[in-house]
């Protein structure tokens, strides 16, 4: 490890000054989990769904969030929902603080700032509504009496569904419609008073995967047309690989993300690029990639060396000495890639491949580590 000399006492108050009066974290996001904790007690045994997540999503954002069953995704998305309260941490959406809010607040939130959307087709929908009288109903339920608001809001659900490609359900029940067309309906449902974010668990979850891209292709009208924020918990890798951003829960914490990019090449051809990302949390903790881990038996501690451009993470053995040689050189690209993704992201996996990385995150046989593309062991500049 390279010596470093302590900061002078000048130094410590800039830094605290800094820290003081610097942005907020999260100010600039519309949703932000600052070190959310979630712990249920069922018959005495407690566990810990969330274990200090952090999370922000941008204004606009159409993301996905992914992680094996039991990671917390469903946790982390009723707590969003408003439907369920954290334990510990922060969490606001919108300017709304999740923890404080009275039992007036946290109704008009979840009419009107959140749209939620579930996996059971059947939870969505009354199923003694037509879909236009399901659209109206939240329409109703926050307050908008009067003739001629009853016009506005036929009118709002008519255009909500045409939006959604099921315009031709509006007098159906959903008895009378496929899962896809009910899901879509589902959405104008959610999107009925105009929220600032949809939230959706699993929602393709029940459908073959054509009726899966169709329900998936709403929210993204959604997104493109009203601007809606997007939320999306997904087991599908077609949904996971179709939004720029694919986030990772691995055990109640935000792992990894993956973050696909449009670029164009020399001749003018375009191609996304996805690129895997390490989360670093709030107090600088990395979680490495259990394959990455495994291939180093990398158990309970690890070496640090912190170059130029990058942290080198070594496997603490005795011929691991950091310092006498390069990473490259010291184990070859193939093992020296895992060491080095903190600070220097690889070339993560292309746009054909990302399916095996981005649900879980680290079962992937296609990491960078293990590719035949160059890994941090020949550093590239991150994007
Ligand atoms: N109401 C509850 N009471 C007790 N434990 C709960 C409760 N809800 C969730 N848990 C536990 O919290 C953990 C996270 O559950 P959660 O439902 O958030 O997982 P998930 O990622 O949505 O999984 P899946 O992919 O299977 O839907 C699990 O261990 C689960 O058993
Ligand atoms: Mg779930």
């Amino acid at each position: 490890m390279r010596e470093v000399a302590p900061p002078s006492l000048a130094e410590l108050e800039r830094q605290a000054a800094a820290r003081r009066d610097g942005p907020a974290y999260g100010e600039d996001a519309l949703i932000s989990c600052d070190r959310l904790v979630r712990i249920f007690t069922a018959d005495g045994v407690e566990v810990q769904a969330l274990q200090g997540l952090d999370l922000l999503v941008g204004q606009g954002e159409l993301m996905a969030l992914v992680g094996a069953s039991g990671s917390g995704k469903s946790t982390l998305l009723n707590i969003l929902a408003g439907l369920d309260v954290p334990t510990a941490g922060a969490a606001s959406v919108g300017g709304y603080d999740l923890l404080a809010m009275d039992a007036g607040a946290r109704l008009r939130y979840r009419r009107e700032v959140v749209g939620f959307v579930w996996q059971q087709t059947a939870r969505n929908l009354l199923p003694y509504l037509t879909a236009a009288q399901n659209v109206v109903l939240p329409m109703q339920l926050a307050g908008r009496g009067g003739f001629r608001a009853r016009r506005q809001r036929a009118a709002r659900a008519d255009e909500l569904l045409d939006m959604l490609g099921v315009g031709y359900c509006r007098d159906r029940r959903p008895g009378q419609m496929s899962g896809g067309e009910q899901q879509r309906a589902a959405i104008a449902v959610a999107l009925a008073n105009n929220p600032r974010v949809i939230l959706a668990d699993e929602p393709t979850g029940e459908l073959d995967s054509a009726t899966g891209e169709q329900v998936f292709a709403s929210f993204r009208t959604a997104n493109e047309e009203l601007g809606t924020t997007v939320v999306v918990v997904t087991h599908d890798h077609a949904v996971a690989n179709a939004v720029r951003r694919t986030v990772a829960i691995r055990d109640g914490r935000t792992a990894s993300e993956v973050v696909r990019r449009t670029e164009v090449d020399e001749h003018g051809q375009e191609s996304v690029v996805a690129r895997e990302y390490a989360t670093v949390d709030r107090a600088g903790r990395l979680q490495l990639p259990r394959d990455y881990t495994e291939a180093l038996e990398i158990r309970s501690r690890v070496l640090l060396e912190l170059e130029p451009d990058h942290i080198g993470v070594w496997p603490d053995r005795p011929h691991s000495t950091p310092g006498t040689a390069s990473p490259a050189s010291a184990a070859g690209p193939a093992g020296a890639a895992p060491t080095a993704t903190g600070a220097a992201p690889s070339d993560g996996p292309t746009a054909d491949s990302p399916t095996d990385s981005a649900p879980g995150m680290t079962g992937s046989a296609a990491g960078p580590g293990n590719s035949a593309e160059p890994g941090p062991g020949s550093p590239q500049p991150p994007a």
